[in-house]
């Protein structure tokens, strides 16, 4: 069963692979280098012991991409995960993001619309959400007016499939991930952020190994018990295995509408504070920080209610936030070494 993994040498997409490799799925990964590096194959290789088939194409260039679905007829499945992520970079340049994370879901489901039938996992986001009124956050909480020219991708993504499988055999699954962090427990692979991370866990490690002087905790003035803002982190390969168990759904027929969605998180909230604790100890080291002004466009809280992933996808969180974050840390030691 051959699978496509689009962006599988980044970040979630290189644990995914791992994962269906893991389960006996055959991968072709796309990925055009633009946030990643080649050497993740070595080390999903190094992990698996199978190397998957990697092929270096921009999902922007339609023409190689429709030779690419010619040359590979036996792909059952997309896993789509390639896109830009940079939330603040998105609102400098939101034609870069309308361009690479629209074009490019368009051009791929334009390839698999001629085929029989198609399965398609999308990366969505807990982004969409904005603020929720209700914490957890299920599935029907609204999705609100995006934030960012990123945030619109993942809410335009969405109705574009809703529209497409509407009229082709696509069947689809949209999985909205809270916050992923961590890093495969061998340190293999793991996240790999180009310059200043702006996402907590990698700024943290990357501060406890000396590469920055201090962490900013952004804002300690938030309605919540210790002040600071409140995220659900979810270890990286938690998240991965919900890939494949969706996948499995939609190839077994098992998915009792065209478009499903899920939320993908542990369902518990922690704040920056807490995050910030639970390094310091599973590291054994004193994190350098100091509070400074709330960031722009973040919101106070976000955690997922797990119930319909739970149930319907018989899928739950294994990783604790200590070993998301030890994860991370021996990530972090190995890469500067
Ligand atoms: P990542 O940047 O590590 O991985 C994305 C990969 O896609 C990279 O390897 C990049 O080189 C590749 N890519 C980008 N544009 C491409 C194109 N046009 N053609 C081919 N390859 C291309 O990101 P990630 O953290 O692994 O995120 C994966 C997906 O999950 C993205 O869609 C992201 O928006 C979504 N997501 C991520 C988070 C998060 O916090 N990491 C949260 C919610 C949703
Ligand atoms: C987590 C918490 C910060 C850095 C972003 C995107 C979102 C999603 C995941 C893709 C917040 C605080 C952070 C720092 C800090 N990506 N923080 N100091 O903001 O929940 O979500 O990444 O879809 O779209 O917006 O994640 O890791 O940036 O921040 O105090 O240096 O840590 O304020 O409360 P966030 P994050």
């Amino acid at each position: 069963m051959k699978i496509l993994v689009t962006g599988g040498l980044g970040f979630i997409g290189s644990h995914t692979v791992v994962e269906l490799q893991n389960k006996g799925f055959e991968v072709v990964i796309v990925d055009n280098l633009s946030n990643s590096s080649l050497d993740v194959i070595e080390g999903i290789t190094a992990i698996t012991g199978k190397k998957p088939l990697f092929e270096n194409l921009d999902l922007r260039d339609k023409t190689r991409l429709r030779a690419f679905f010619e040359k590979h007829q036996n792909i059952i499945g997309v896993i789509h995960f390639a896109a830009s992520k940079a939330v603040g970079e998105s609102v400098g340049n939101p034609l870069l993001y309308y361009e690479n994370n629209i074009n490019a879901l368009v051009y791929l489901l334009q390839e698999l619309q001629k085929k029989e039938q198609a399965h398609f996992i999308f990366s969505s986001s807990c982004t969409v959400y904005g603020q929720a009124e209700k914490m957890p956050i299920t599935e029907d909480a609204p999705v609100v007016k995006a934030m960012s020219p990123y945030g619109n991708t993942k809410q335009i993504g969405e109705e574009i499939i809703q529209d497409v499988a509407k009229v082709s055999n696509i069947n689809s699954i949209l999985l909205r991930y809270f916050n992923p962090i961590g890093a495969h427990p061998t340190a293999a692979i793991g996240e790999l952020p180009l310059g200043v991370p702006q996402n907590l866990v990698p700024f943290i490690t990357q501060t406890a190994i000396g590469l920055r002087q201090e962490l900013s905790v952004f804002g300690n003035d938030y309605p919540t018990p210790d002040g600071t803002a409140i995220r659900d982190y979810i270890h990286v390969v938690d998240l991965a295995k919900a890939h494949v168990v969706a996948l499995e759904r939609l190839v077994h027929k098992q998915n009792a509408e065209k478009v499903e969605v899920f939320n993908l998180g542990t369902g518990t909230g922690s704040s920056v504070l807490e995050v910030i604790k639970a390094f310091e100890k599973v590291s054994n080291t004193q994190l350098p920080y100091k509070i400074v002004d709330r960031r722009e466009g973040d919101v106070t809280q976000a955690y997922a209610d797990t119930t319909k992933a739970n149930k319907v996808l018989g899928w739950k969180t294994e990783s604790s936030l200590e070993d998301a974050l030890a994860s991370a840390w021996k990530w972090e030691q190995k890469i500067r070494k």
